[in-house]
């Protein structure tokens, strides 16, 4: 049985676009059958993470991320398909790359939970919120 079609927002973060993964991170979402409805190579500003991450701008590690998420280009992406955003979060693994399983994108190729690759809503909710910050026209 199938489920709706969802949206997620995806940024593929400095981290990875600095070390030449975007092609494969992009490679693993469209071999997973998931749709790029929209992608962005932009770097985003101190406004804009601060309305992205507006439930985090209090914590002590908010300051380094914020740093870390503007100090240069990221893709922006739209996903589509079923399930997506639960499909993308399974894919992307833990928050920590130390941790994530091996198999998810962060558990093969990242080793930190700030430059840990990938961000993906956590819920059809976020999903929407982010969506209308990052591509109002979409
Ligand atoms: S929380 O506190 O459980 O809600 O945090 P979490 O959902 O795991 O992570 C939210 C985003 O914050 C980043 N993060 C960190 N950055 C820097 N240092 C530390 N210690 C840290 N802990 C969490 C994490 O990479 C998440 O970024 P996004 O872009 O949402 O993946």
């Amino acid at each position: 049985m199938s489920s709706p079609t969802e949206r997620s927002l995806v940024l593929i973060k400095p981290d990875a676009v600095r070390r030449g993964l975007l092609g494969e991170i992009l490679s693993r979402f469209e071999s997973k059958g998931l749709v790029i409805e929209a992608l962005e190579l932009r770097t985003m500003d101190g406004s804009l993470a601060d309305a992205h991450y507006a439930e985090h701008v209090d914590k002590a590690f908010y300051p380094p991320l914020k740093d870390f998420m503007t100090s240069g280009p990221l893709a922006a992406l739209i996903l589509s398909g079923d399930s997506a955003v639960e499909v993308v979060r399974s894919m992307i693994g833990a928050t920590d790359g130390r941790k994530a399983a091996a198999g998810t994108i962060r558990g093969d190729l990242a080793l930190s939970n700030r430059e840990n690759l990938v961000h993906a809503s956590d819920s059809p909710e976020s999903a929407e919120r982010e969506l209308a910050l990052w591509f109002p026209k979409f």
